[in-house]
């Protein structure tokens, strides 16, 4: 269900992005339920090797995970920021649950249809699992949480979610977190390493389309919710890689000198040929950025855990 406040949200992040010059358009955009589902072909394809190296961190390392969770504490609930079909989390609320760990699992997302899936995927999977999901912002179901609820908590932030954010933009994220946190709450962050520049950009412009896909379908989006009028095959994908910054960068272009109608609002907005919207980045790490991170926003890393090929690491903060 769209709501208003919903709907005016992007019509007023979309015109401000697409006048200001480099144009933008935010990529939590990407998921209504089309693009969701095109992210899930992207989970899923080989070349996406992210779910795959996490995977393997969680199902090699699970004993020694869940360990450093609990480490000096008796009792901690599982809270996740974006929980999306939680494939992942899957694996460790199992070593959890056969081990006999006495945890609840809090689930935040802010897609109600997401939240609904997931609970009732968890339902079926581990009836015995004490389960109980929040749809809201991140901060805001923290904060709620926090009134009523005194328990010690891990915080999951899986699957390179917070590459969506630039540097500057993760850092005041971090900050915002950590206020929230109690002192004895832990955070666990999915970080993409930096590898071979070609294993990146394969990952991003994949031979199947899926990626390609899941960009235009912001442009399918607009469309059917703004009532545009783009002509999709008028914009062509463009991934782009820097491996001295690490950013990993998503552009539309522009293929001609066009002008796209908004029908909900009545604004044109012209783009010149070769004009790039920039639509993502997906952020590449190394130890020593994890470790300035950690600790120019208050954390102490306690553990990192990483695949064998080194393509990605899980790392455990607790607040200093
Ligand atoms: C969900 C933000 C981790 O940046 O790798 C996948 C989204 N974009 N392919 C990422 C995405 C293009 C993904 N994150």
């Amino acid at each position: 269900m769209k709501t208003e406040a919903a709907l005016s949200d992007i019509v007023r992040d979309t015109l401000l992005g697409l006048r200001s010059s480099p144009k933008y358009l935010q990529s939590k955009y990407f998921y209504d339920d089309e693009g969701s589902k095109i992210f899930c072909e992207i989970m899923r394809m080989p070349e996406y090797y992210l779910t795959d190296c996490e995977k393997e961190i969680f199902s090699e390392q699970s004993a020694g995970i869940c360990k450093a969770f609990g480490n000096g504490n008796a009792h901690f609930d599982i809270l996740e920021l974006g929980a999306g079909d939680g494939m992942k989390t899957r694996i460790l609320i199992s070593h959890l649950m056969k081990n006999g760990s006495s945890f609840k699992y809090i689930p935040i997302d802010i897609s109600e249809q997401a939240m609904e899936l997931l609970v009732l995927g968890m339902n079926r999977d581990f009836p015995a699992l004490n389960i109980n999901g929040m749809i809201g912002d991140y901060f805001d179901m923290m904060q709620e949480l926090n009134s009523y609820d005194k328990n010690d908590k891990v915080i999951l932030f899986l699957g390179s979610n917070i590459g969506n954010f630039s540097i500057e933009e993760s850092t005041e994220f971090l900050q915002k977190l950590n206020h929230v946190m109690k002192p004895n709450d832990k955070v666990f962050i999915g970080f993409d390493l930096k590898k071979d520049p070609e294993v990146i950009l394969n990952a991003y412009d994949d031979p199947h389309g899926h990626t390609r896909n899941f960009n235009l379908n912001l442009l399918h989006r607009l469309n059917r919710e703004l009532q545009a009028n783009f002509n999709i095959a008028h914009f062509s994908h463009q991934p782009f890689y820097d491996p001295d910054t690490g950013a990993a960068e998503s552009y539309l272009v522009s293929l001609k000198n066009q002008d796209v109608y908004f029908g909900a609002t009545g604004d044109t907005i012209h783009f010149n040929p070769g004009e790039s919207i920039f639509t993502e980045v997906s952020q590449k790490y190394d130890l020593a950025i994890i470790e300035q991170l950690a600790t120019e926003n208050g954390f102490e890393i306690a553990e990192n855990f990483t695949d064998a090929r080194k393509y990605f690491m899980n790392s455990l903060w607790r607040k200093k």
